[in-house]
């Protein structure tokens, strides 16, 4: 056994190097140990992005596939093995003191730094912002919003950033001052080509062995033979496993880039988002179309963690708080579950079996989540969280309403955060669906919401503010759709 593994690469700053240290290094451990020190570690879980670097990743989901898109991660989350045969650029590849970046010189020029702990990492997520296709373009004639600077540049590319010293504003104004990359701008070039294809890897050291396979017939065989194996996507829980409670996996299954995980399609009866698709993918990928996904995703964690974490993630986690599991309840969801021998379909009402338990077995991936068509007009995804960024629920409440003539006709509400799974709200549907639109009946059916799942007392919340918060957000949904509710006065 040998900790040097050997013939297998990453080109870093332009430059090929190869792996050496445990099997169980990030990205970030592997990047200082290498001399670049430029990354840091502030938190070793995803929540402050001093550890933020680029990576060239292909097009996906409506992005062409024959391009690629520079995009930030947190090197503290991601197995340094995942890398293998990738292009990484960190915040000494983009600039020198002698030869900043723009983005760099526009942190020097606009007092972005002071202890300069935080400033690689926002240098790369600001740099990755910097090289968005369209960003210039879509800014043209607009004078910018509190989330948007005059040259297109969007804040939330930030939201995983922290800095303790300097303030944010001036960081602000430096991402608000950039220019258009330049003609000569090499990274700018690097955007027309494809990036690099993912690389099958098979790396052993150390008792551990991490594994890449090539298509998902492979994964799926390998899962069938080894049940002990960890299947790992985009890791953002499972890097926080390996970083802060040490859990080492005999085999890693990296199923972040396999193609059959990764399409969206839609058809007459369905959309069809692939599970390994990130958050950030499908965001993009669905521009808007189905809008109660369009409100949770910038509800979700922060830009680093999205451009990184997958649906399929999301729901393997089993998690009672994570957030899309309401959401896709709410959109009646179906789970498409691969195995060898075989698929099937489990609405995403049964997936859930106890507190991080579900059907899914041991021999089986998540491929795909199906929202079947046509989606409800009426939407709302309510997360009540101590920060209205990067932070995990308390609760989270997603609404699908139909409402014809003022009357509703169907209702689907997703609820996490009050029982040991996440859970339909059946009681509080039955109380809406067939009743006019009006305050009345919002009032009588908030009663009954108060009274859904069965809320505990925990650091984030007590089970009385989690009550208190879905009759609220009952009343809020209502408040957010009045043209609805004067439609239900007039017929009532
Ligand atoms: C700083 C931070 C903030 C966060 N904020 C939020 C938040 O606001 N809301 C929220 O809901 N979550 C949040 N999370 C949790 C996490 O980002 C999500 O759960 C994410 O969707 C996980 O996806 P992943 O691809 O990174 O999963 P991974 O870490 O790769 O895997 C997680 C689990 O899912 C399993 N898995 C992965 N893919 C599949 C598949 N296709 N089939 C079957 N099993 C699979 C893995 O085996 C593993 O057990 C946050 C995490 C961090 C670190
Ligand atoms: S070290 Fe804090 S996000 Fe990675
Ligand atoms: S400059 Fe000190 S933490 Fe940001």
């Amino acid at each position: 056994m040998t900790d040097t593994l050997t013939g297998c690469h990453v080109s870093v700053n332009g430059e090929s190097r190869s792996f050496s240290g445990p099997l169980h290094s990030n990205a970030l451990d592997w990047l200082r140990a290498q001399g670049l020190t430029g990354a840091k570690e502030g938190c070793a879980e995803g929540e402050c992005g001093a550890c933020s670097i680029l990576v060239a990743r292909p097009g996906a989901a409506g992005d062409p596939a024959d391009r690629t898109r520079w995009t930030a991660i947190n090197a503290c989350l991601t197995p340094a093995a995942a890398l293998a045969g990738q292009e990484v650029v960190t915040a000494e590849g983009l600039g020198s003191p002698d030869d900043l970046h723009p983005v760099q010189d526009a942190m020097a020029l606009r007092g972005g730094s002071q202890c300069g702990y935080c400033t690689p990492g926002f240098i790369c997520s600001m740099a990755a912002e910097f090289y968005r296709p369209g960003r210039c373009e879509a800014a043209e004639g607009h004078p910018g919003d509190e989330e948007h600077g005059p040259n297109g540049f969007d804040l939330h590319a930030l939201s995983g950033n922290l800095c303790r010293c300097t303030g944010y504003r001036p960081i602000r104004d430096a991402a608000y001052g950039l220019p258009a990359p330049a003609a000569d701008d090499p990274l700018a070039a690097r955007r027309a080509a494809a990036a690099p294809t993912p690389e099958p890897t098979d790396l052993a050291s150390g008792g551990a062995r991490f594994l890449r396979p090539a298509g998902l017939d492979d994964a799926l065989r390998l899962l069938a033979e080894e049940d002990s194996a960890a299947l790992v996507a985009g890791s953002t829980d499972w890097g926080v496993d390996v970083n802060l409670k040490g859990r080492r996996a005999p085999l890693v299954i990296a199923i972040d880039q396999l193609p059959e995980l990764r399409e969206l399609r839609w058809d007459a009866e369905a959309v069809e988002i692939g599970a390994a698709l990130t958050l950030s993918e499908v965001e993009r990928g669905l521009d808007g179309r189905v809008s109660l996904l369009a409100q949770v995703f910038p509800q979700f964690a922060s830009r680093l963690i999205r451009n990184a974490a997958t649906l399929g993630g999301n729901l393997g986690t089993g998690s009672p708080i994570g957030d899309t599991p309401p959401a896709l309840l709410a959109l009646d969801a179906r789970l498409v579950l691969s195995s060898q021998s075989g698929e099937r379909t489990v609405p995403v009402t049964e997936y859930f079996t106890g507190y991080r338990q579900s059907v899914r077995r041991p021999d089986e991936l998540i491929r795909a989540v199906r929202l079947p068509l046509p989606l409800a007009p009426v939407t709302a995804f309510h997360k009540i969280a101590k920060r209205r960024f990067d932070d995990i629920s308390s609760v989270a409440v997603a609404f699908a309403l139909t409402i014809d003539d003022g009357v509703v006709s169907r209702a689907a509400i997703g609820l996490g955060g009050v029982a040991a799974t996440p859970i339909r709200a059946t009681a509080t549907e039955q109380a809406l669906i067939g009743r006019p639109w009006t305050p009345e009946t919002v009032r009588d059916a908030a009663d009954v919401l108060r009274g859904e799942g069965t809320p505990m007392d925990d650091h984030r919340a007590s089970s009385r503010y989690r009550s208190a918060m879905l009759g609220r957000s009952l009343e809020k949904l209502l408040a957010e759709n009045p043209a609805a509710a004067h439609a239900g006065e007039e017929m009532s």
